[in-house]
């Protein structure tokens, strides 16, 4: 059942370029157009909503927060993210015209449920984006837009989170196509590359051994830092969670941005610091992160670099280079996220950990 690896996770982890055409399966039409049918709000109802609030938890939140820049960007709505146990004790403002996104793997997250009922009772349209056909999610939301990655058994979230990031890809480019944004153009572009990810995903999984190695050298350490600016952020995050999860150990996701305002202190000589660097094209915020890199560099840190293949910029920066597949911004996250999970397995088996068995977690978290 584990088809032939030791480990759901790898297992689930080797199919996410299925996992990702999957979700994009007959969703592009041949115009080149997107139809989500399925998704139950109409094109008119969308063409009222005023802001966007997405809620979710653990790594469904961190797909939340990428969602937002890609909101924001497409389909020029204001977009906040909440982690779902927040928001629901909170006075959140919403309105008739608020769209609620529910971003949940299992469709059973309590938290992400009380969410959705507190959005409800406040009149907000609800879509949920979920994995599993039949959970409870769906049925409590006005629509929803199913992810098909398929069943993910081990708890740690990868080919559903690459998912989630495809499903939010589509809502926010949807959105743009229907409400004819500025971006007309751009988003027209933007599907047709879409559709080329799963290939870019199988590129990056063909390049994983020095990633096992480092992760089998790093066994020993006590923490790692990850950093990433713009949708890097959560991508930070989300590989800060993934290694505390498999290999209890210390990890954090910063906004490289902050570091000055804090983090900064806590670097020391040989400490790893993952850094995710956005695409040359994006000159601002590459030379931005770049110089970060020096600066913790300068400081005796580790540094482990994900940039774009050919990026020489941070060749002389780079203790160990990782090389991902140019691929637009908002898009960057389907390939940066990959080395991240690859590395937390594997530094987890190499510490001895069940990787698909973490302990003190579950795979569904249906208590509050
Ligand atoms: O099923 P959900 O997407 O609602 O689950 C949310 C979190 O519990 C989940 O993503 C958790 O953080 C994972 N173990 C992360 O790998």
């Amino acid at each position: 059942e584990k088809g032939g690896y030791d480990y759901f996770m790898l297992k689930e982890i080797a199919e996410q370029p299925r996992a990702v055409a999957d979700t994009l399966l007959g969703r592009i039409g041949a115009d080149g157009r997107l139809t989500l049918d399925e998704m139950r709000i109409s094109d008119r109802e969308l063409r009222e909503v005023d802001k966007i609030i997405i809620v979710a938890c653990g790594t469904s939140y961190h797909a939340g927060l990428i969602a937002k820049y890609a909101i924001e960007h497409w389909a020029g709505l204001p977009c906040e993210v909440e982690l779902a146990s927040e928001f629901r004790y909170r006075d959140p403002i919403l309105s008739r015209s608020t769209l609620v996104i529910a971003i949940s793997q299992s469709g059973e997250t309590m938290d992400a449920l009380m969410a959705v009922r507190h959005a409800r009772e406040q009149h907000a349209k609800l879509l949920g984006i979920c994995n599993v056909n039949g959970s409870t999610l769906p049925r409590e939301c006005d629509g929803v837009l199913y992810t098909h990655a398929g069943p993910e058994i081990a708890v740690a979230s990868t080919k559903a989170f690459l998912t989630q990031l495809v499903a939010v890809y589509l809502i926010a480019l949807y959105i743009a196509q229907v409400r004819g944004t500025k971006f007309g153009d751009e988003v027209f572009a933007m599907i047709q590359l879409l559709a080329q990810m799963p290939e870019k995903v199988d590129e990056v999984l063909g390049t994983m051994e020095p990633v096992r190695e480092l992760a089998r050298s790093l066994a020993g350490e006590k923490s790692v830092l990850f950093l990433g600016r713009h949708v890097g952020f959560p991508v930070a995050l989300e590989g800060a969670l993934k290694l505390k999860e498999l290999a209890y150990m210390h990890a954090e996701g910063f906004a490289a941005g902050e570091l000055k305002h804090g983090p900064i202190a806590l670097i020391e000589p040989g400490l790893p610091v993952i850094v995710v660097v956005p695409p040359r094209s994006r000159d601002v915020l590459h030379d931005k992160i770049v110089s970060n890199i020096q600066e913790i560099r300068a400081r005796g840190a580790r540094t482990i670099v994900i940039a774009e293949e050919g990026d020489t910029s941070v060749e002389p920066y780079a203790d160990t280079l990782i090389g991902v597949p140019a691929v637009p911004t908002l898009f960057q996250p389907l390939v940066t996220t990959v080395p991240l999970q690859v590395f937390a397995c594997e530094l987890a088996t190499a510490k001895g950990h069940d990787v698909d068995q973490p302990r003190n977690l579950a795979k569904s978290v249906t208590v509050e």
